[in-house]
């Protein structure tokens, strides 16, 4: 017989002659190994150093009976089966409280064959009972499983969020971008149903609302399609002084965090908070930058039976961590890019400081190029592109030999040519420095001339870039009234009545009806060479 096969029984009596008669009988079977023990004790020691498959044992043994031997094989090994040899049925009861682990018990006088079916029956129960530990472990281990895949999902969803933050906020071009990009993905990630930013520091010291986000009412229950919007205008009058009461409270709270310095998270608001009305639960984070509050992030539950998390707080406080970052490099970038400005104008500065006629020419082109613009209506982040276009428009002469440049006399045909390159050396210029695209594109194109005719591409009417247009009535305006060696400058009536006799030639006919609108309205003289 295989070994691995045969079990072994450990059998306890204080009985000699008993245990000796069983242990023949069940080592003639040929499948058991027989160990025997006189009492409880010498059984557990056995128990604690060798295997054992099954213990039958009398109940009444000196030292340590039955039960409590069962009892202690329990604890030590709660698989083995023990059977439980009784005279008294009535303990039957107590022996099945033993419940644990697997008892059986016989009522002496118990036949030899009685036992053996006894031992069959509890290896087979045995069986079974580890089978159930084991599914028990399994599924355990199932649990355990599903939880760590919860926990990762979390944390999937939380790199993720934090990853579209980082994303979002480096897209931003400035730094009011970046306080309008904050809010709405407050309301975006978090329950929020509004979010503001203030900018609050030790100079303004009042909260100062720049953007706010709000989550439109349809779509509350839909955490997917936030939509934005501005908030409406108030026109409401009713509880004006209420509303008003309400926000210098407001602005109270929000200046004591800014002072503090530290994230607030009023997550059911019970009003020890004093928070306006409406409001069931609050953010508020200040936005540090170089370890000064320079804003603050506040996001509001209002009317909604929802709440905010810390992990909402976790989110804003990463975001604002973030677009402090962000501020900080594009002040260090708009450092950068001021001082290359200034760079170039006074490179600007310094060609036309070479040619008395020529001095302040580029600022003054700005100046009436600005103004014409105004006038037209511009944006103005348009008017701030002629004003650098129109500072910049010649640097492209820096490339114009000086004796080209500054000669007294008439010009060859040859240098006319060499002086026509400057609009386009002057964009290639701009284009090296990949800033400015809008600008460089101005500076190629001022020579343009309305009916086709001008350089360096010939370009006709509307496809002439429409501040370029704006520019060259400028440029032409500043030209002729500036004195040269060979002529004085013109005045103001003579300029005007020459650059509308250009309309629709050099010139776009709206430009120029701009143009003499400005000079009837008698500002024009103020750009004019000499006047400033
Ligand atoms: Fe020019």
């Amino acid at each position: 017989m295989n070994p691995e096969t045969i079990e072994t029984i450990l059998l306890v009596d204080d009985d000699d002659a008993l245990l000796e008669v069983l242990s023949e009988y069940f080592k003639l079977k040929g499948r058991y190994r027989i160990i025997t023990a006189s009492n409880g004790m010498d059984a557990l020691s056995i128990i604690k150093g060798e295997t054992v498959n099954c213990c039958v044992t009398d109940i009444n043994m000196p030292h340590m009976g039955g039960l409590e031997l069962a009892e202690q094989i329990r604890k030590i090994d709660n698989t083995i089966p023990v059977i439980i040899m009784t005279g008294f049925p009535s303990l039957t009861n107590s022996i099945k409280t033993l419940q644990n682990g697997v008892v059986d018990f016989l009522v002496k006088p118990v036949q030899f064959d009685q036992i053996e079916l006894s031992i069959q029956r509890v290896f087979q129960q045995r069986k079974l009972f580890i089978e159930n530990i084991l599914y028990k472990k399994e599924a355990e281990s199932k649990a355990k499983l599903e939880k760590l895949n919860r926990e990762l999902h979390l944390k999937v969803n939380e790199l993720n969020i934090l990853n579209r933050i980082m994303s979002d906020l480096t897209e931003t071009s400035s730094g009011s971008d970046v306080f309008r990009r904050v809010t709405e993905m407050t309301i975006t990630l978090t329950p929020a149903t509004e979010a503001r930013f203030y900018i609050i520091n030790e100079a303004s010291k009042h909260p100062f609302e720049v953007t706010s986000a709000f989550k439109q009412p349809a779509d509350h229950h839909n955490s997917i399609s936030h939509k934005i919007s501005k908030p409406a205008t108030s026109s409401d009058s009713k509880n004006i002084s209420d509303r008003n009461e309400q926000r210098s409270v407001l602005n109270e709270f929000l200046q004591t965090i800014a002072a503090d310095g530290i994230p607030l998270l009023v997550a059911e608001n019970h009003a020890p908070i004093q928070l306006p009305t409406g409001i069931c639960s609050f953010i508020a984070v200040p936005l540090s930058i170089q370890e000064k509050v320079f804003g603050l992030l506040t996001a509001a539950i209002k009317n909604d039976n929802k709440f905010f998390s810390p992990k909402d707080l976790y989110y804003t406080k990463f975001m604002l961590k973030r677009a402090a970052y962000v501020i900080e490099n594009w002040a260090l970038y708009e450092n950068i890019y001021e001082n290359l400005l200034s760079t170039l104008y006074a490179l600007v500065n310094a060609l036309e400081a070479r040619d008395s006629y020529t001095q302040q020419h580029s600022i003054r082109v700005a100046a009436l190029s600005t103004v014409l613009g105004k006038e037209m209506n511009l944006t103005s982040e348009e008017l701030d592109i002629l004003n650098v276009a129109g500072r910049l428009h010649d640097i492209g002469k820096i490339g114009v030999r000086d004796d080209i440049l500054l000669k007294k006399g008439s010009l060859t045909s040859e240098e006319i040519l060499e002086i026509e390159k400057h609009p386009l050396t002057g964009a290639n210029i701009i284009e090296q420095l990949g800033l400015w695209e809008r600008e460089q594109i101005i500076i190629k194109h001022h020579h343009e001339r309305f009916d086709g005719k001008g350089y360096p591409d010939g370009l006709q009417r509307n496809n002439i870039p429409f501040l370029a247009r704006i520019m060259a009535v400028a440029d032409a305006c500043d030209a002729m009234a500036s004195d040269r060696v060979y002529r004085k400058g013109l005045p103001s009536d003579g300029v005007v009545e020459i650059i509308s006799e250009e309309a629709g030639l050099q010139f776009d006919p709206d430009v120029v009806n701009v143009f003499k609108k400005v000079y009837h309205q008698g500002s024009l003289k103020l750009y004019l060479p000499g006047k400033k």
